[in-house]
């Protein structure tokens, strides 16, 4: 496996995204963390030093240990990387005055042609993305120059004898069009060969969950979102009957989509799985409950309440699975007030584990959103659970502005189902992040007929997004917002106006709450 040391670049995940799609396991560790003892335990069979925003020239600015460079494995630096290494090596590093960079440069191949680093360059030059303030302006002993750019004369050096690399730009980006290739030379250069595969990662998670459960029993909250849908399966394949999954219904689901789970899990995977049917207990709360906050505090509240109790009548449990994926839990370095170590904790069913004495099992907690998806597929869920939209803890609870009523709830499902199989048919799905209706708290007056009808309105939402952080309306046709409007009010009784939310996040939110 291969270590990538950071240093706190806002870009450092990318490049644990490069190098997985290239079927190579690779881990992300502060510099903090990263130890000689750390390095002797961790046995990496290459290591990549992170960009980040400090400088080098500056006291204590951060270090990975000298024995990165004695452990007689590649090493590549990348940006502030690049710098550290020359420093550390021999070379020398000066502040900007005029050579700072940023943006798109291009690359020229230099003195050597034969190294399998500069075998990069495809088509003479290369466009890369640079952003550095300070720059190498003394290469460190036993290094050449492979690469130089206008601004960065030691834009790509290495040192083929003890194979460490060191580049000025970000290969990772974007921007950088074939920095995939400079990242395949090297681990070709490090011995990878390219086996991470997700049939080998289930056959490795697998035996890792059966050694660390032996043969306690394991509860899985299960909602029937990709993660937790992925957890239950692997376990399931693990562990088989020790394993009980509790799917909480709240009342507050999709059309069909308890009994879908239901079918899914419990018939066809055979998991043993608890439907905690509470939709009366969740909605008897709701009742009068308009303030978006005082809903999702009330769902949450009672989540926890009835997961404690169905989970506490399983016997003999000892662990609790949870979906955490890699970017959970990558602990990222920040450097607001000095150095520190910020880590994220991702517990979806908040202090349970503590409070319930239960260990925490998470088998994802390698991967990223799409490898989640790869395993999946690999593990036989249909698509139809693997390229799911998100959808919200809370539930239709936040797509029902105002007060909760069964009655809005039934005109709200069925208002939905429509616009997902308009959304389906006319093969959009995959090309939306995320789609819903929101029933308005507002009746408004209709003729359908000879009469009036005095309905609800509705709002339809669909946004393209990466992350769910920022997110634009979706751009459909007019014919199709058109056909969706009139099967919406000929279907749905209740409903005598459709509108297409076309707010943007920011300024708006995804949920209409
Ligand atoms: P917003 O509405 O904040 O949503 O733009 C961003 C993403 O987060 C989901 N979301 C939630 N998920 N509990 C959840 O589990 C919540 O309270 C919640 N609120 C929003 C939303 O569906 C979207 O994918």
């Amino acid at each position: 496996r291969l270590l990538i040391i950071d240093f706190g670049s806002q870009v450092t995940q990318l490049i644990a995204r490069r190098l997985r799609e290239l079927d190579t396991y690779c881990e992300i560790h502060p510099y903090q963390n990263v130890t000689d003892a750390f390095l002797r335990d961790f046995a990496p069979r290459a290591v990549i030093l992170s960009g980040g925003p400090a400088s080098v020239i500056d006291e204590g600015s951060p270090r990975p240990p000298e024995s990165v460079f004695s452990l007689g494995v590649p090493v590549l630096g990348i940006c502030y990387g690049q710098q550290v290494m020359m420093q550390m090596l021999g070379g020398k590093v000066e502040r900007g005055h005029g050579t700072a960079e940023f943006g798109r440069a291009y690359v020229e191949p230099a003195t050597r042609h034969d190294d399998l680093l500069l075998g990069w360059f495809l088509d003479g030059r290369e466009q890369v993305w640079m952003s550095h303030g300070d720059h190498v302006s003394a290469i460190a002993p036993g290094f050449e120059v492979y690469g130089t750019s206008p601004h960065a004369p030691f834009a790509i050096t290495g040192d083929a004898t003890r194979h460490f690399y060191a580049v000025q730009f970000h290969p990772e980006v974007h921007h950088t069009p074939n920095g995939r290739t400079l990242y395949e030379n090297f681990l070709r250069i490090a011995g990878f060969t390219g086996d991470w595969t997700m049939g080998a990662y289930r056959e490795e998670a697998i035996a890792r969950i059966r050694e660390e459960v032996g043969d306690a029993h394991v509860i899985c909250g299960l909602s029937g979102g990709v993660d937790s849908s992925v957890t239950a399966v692997l376990l399931h394949e693990a562990i088989g009957d020790q394993l009980t999954c509790v799917f909480v219904d709240h009342g507050l689901l999709r059309q069909n989509e308890a009994d879908e789970v239901v079918a899914m899990f419990r018939d066809h995977y055979n998991i043993k799985l608890i439907h905690a049917d509470e939709s009366d207990l969740f909605l008897g709360e709701l009742e009068g409950v308009s303030d978006p906050e005082q809903k999702r505090k009330t769902i949450g509240r009672l989540f926890i309440d009835v997961f404690q109790k169905y989970a506490g009548q399983i016997e003999r449990a000892e662990f609790l699975a949870q979906g955490t994926l890699y970017p959970d839990v990558i602990e990222s370095v920040s450097f607001s007030g000095g150095p520190s170590v910020t880590i994220k904790s991702h517990h979806n069913v908040g202090g349970l584990p503590e409070k319930m004495g239960l260990k925490l099992v998470e088998p994802l907690r390698e991967l990223f959103k799409d490898e989640v998806r790869a395993l999946g597929h690999e593990l036989g869920l249909p698509a139809s659970f693997i390229g799911r939209h998100p959808f919200p803890g809370p539930g239709l609870a936040i797509r029902c502005p105002g007060e909760i009523t069964r009655e809005k709830l039934d005109i709200l499902r069925k208002a939905d189902a429509v616009f997902i199989d308009q959304i389906r048919r006319h093969g959009l799905y995959d090309e939306i992040w995320q789609a819903f209706v929101a029933i308005l708290p507002v009746r408004t007056v209709g003729v359908m007929g000879d009469g009036r009808t005095y309905d609800f309105a509705c709002a339809l939402r669909a946004v393209t997004s990466v992350d769910g952080m920022t997110a634009d309306y979706y751009p459909f046709s007019h014919d199709f917002l058109g056909e969706t409007a009139t099967r919406i009010i000929n279907e749905v009784q209740g409903i005598n106006r459709v509108t297409y939310d076309i707010t943007s996040k920011p300024p708006g939110t995804i949920e209409w709450e």
